[in-house]
C-alpha cells in the first residue's frame, strides 16, 4: 500500500504553560504543505522491516515509523508483520514534523491493511501515545491545535500564499529546543489573531501576526536561522517564521517573481530550498 506522509508548518506556536511530566501546554496553528515523503506499507509474514532511500535513518525502535507499527500490532493483536519502505523528501530536524508524518502514515496505512475500521479520532489518540505532533499529521487539515498537540480543531482556510522554505544545514532536537526555552507571557493570545486572519483570508493580518515562541532558542542553537530570514526579507517577502523547533525558516509572498528570486539565491547555498503551498485537508 503507498501512501504520501505530508509535512507542515507552524503559522504560529506559542508556549503556554509547562506540565509536570515536563511537556509544554501549546497554542498553535497548524497548516500541512506540499511536500511529502512516499511511504510503503506492506504485509509480511512477521516482524517489522524499515528501509530507506536514506541511509542514515534508522531502522529500529528509533523510527517513529516503527513505534507506530509495533504499537499497532501489539495494540490489535496483529498476527502478521509489516515491511515499511520510507523515500524520504522531508528534512530531518527540521521543524517540519518529517518524522511524525511518516507515523501517521503507518497508522493510517495499517488500519486500511489489516481492516481494523478505526476513525480518524481514533488513530489520532492512538498516535498521541508516541508522539505529539502525530494527531496533527493524521488529521492532515489546517488547524488550530492545543494541549501538547492532541487537541485538534480544524479550521477553514482563505488564505492564498506561495511560500518557500529554507532549512540551513544544521538541524535543532525539538527537545534540546524545548528543555532550553526561555518564559514566555501567556497572559497575551498571540496565536487569535492568526486563526482569523486565515479564516477571514486577512493577509495583511496574517503576515504581521506569523509568531513562535521557540523561534528565539532555536536561534541560539543555529544562528543561520536569523541570517536567513534577514536575507528572505530584503529579497522581499512579507513576512517568514521559523517553523516547529526549527530550524526551518518559512516566508510568504503573493508573487512569483519574489518566490523564484528567493528560490534561485539559496539554491546557491548549502541550505535545502523548496518551493510549496499550504494544502487544507489531505485527501
Ligand atoms: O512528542 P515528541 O516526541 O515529538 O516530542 C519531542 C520532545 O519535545 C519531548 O521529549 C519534549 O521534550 C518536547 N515537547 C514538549 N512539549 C510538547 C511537545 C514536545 O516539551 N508539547
Amino acid at each position: 500500500m503507498k501512501i504520501k506522509a505530508y509535512a507542515k508548518i507552524n503559522l504560529g506556536l506559542q508556549v503556554i504553560g509547562k506540565r509536570d511530566d515536563g511537556y509544554h501546554e501549546l497554542d498553535m496553528v497548524m497548516a500541512p504543505i506540499d511536500l511529502h515523503d512516499l511511504i510503503y506499507v506492506d504485509k509480511i509474514k512477521e516482524g517489522i522491516i524499515i528501509e530507506s532511500n536514506n541511509p542514515t535513518m534508522p531502522t529500529n525502535e528509533k523510527n517513529i515509523a516503527y513505534r507506530a507499527a509495533k504499537l499497532m500490532i501489539e495494540r490489535f493483536n496483529i498476527k502478521s508483520g509489516v515491511k515499511i519502505q520510507i523515500f524520504k523528501h522531508i528534512p530531518t530536524q527540521a521543524g517540519l514534523a518529517g518524522g511524525s508524518a511518516d507515523g501517521a502514515a503507518v497508522f493510517i496505512a495499517m488500519n486500511k491493511l489489516f481492516n481494523l475500521g478505526l476513525t480518524k479520532n481514533e488513530l489520532a489518540i492512538l498516535g498521541s501515545e508516541i508522539g505529539s505532533d502525530i494527531p496533527f499529521c493524521i488529521q492532515g487539515c489546517v488547524s488550530r491545535v492545543t494541549g501538547v498537540g492532541e487537541s485538534i480543531r480544524k479550521i477553514n482556510n482563505n488564505i492564498n500564499c506561495k511560500i518557500l522554505l529554507i532549512k540551513p544545514k544544521k538541524g535543532v532536537s525539538t527537545k534540546k529546543a524545548f528543555t532550553s526555552i526561555a518564559a514566555s507571557n501567556f497572559d497575551i493570545s498571540y496565536i487569535d489573531d492568526i486563526e482569523a486572519a486565515i479564516v477571514t483570508g486577512d493577509y495583511a493580518l496574517l503576515k504581521k501576526s506569523l509568531y513562535n515562541d521557540l523561534e528565539s532558542t532555536s536561534t541560539q542553537f543555529v544562528p543561520e536561522i536569523m541570517d536567513i530570514k534577514n536575507q528572505l526579507l530584503d529579497i522581499g517577502f512579507d513576512a517568514c517564521l521559523m517553523s516547529g523547533s526549527g530550524s526551518t525558516v518559512f516566508a510568504i509572498t503573493k508573487d512569483d517573481s519574489i518566490l523564484n528570486a528567493g528560490y534561485t539565491h539559496f539554491k546557491k547555498s548549502k541550505c535545502f530550498v523548496r518551493k510549496t503551498s499550504i494544502i487544507n485537508e489531505i485527501e
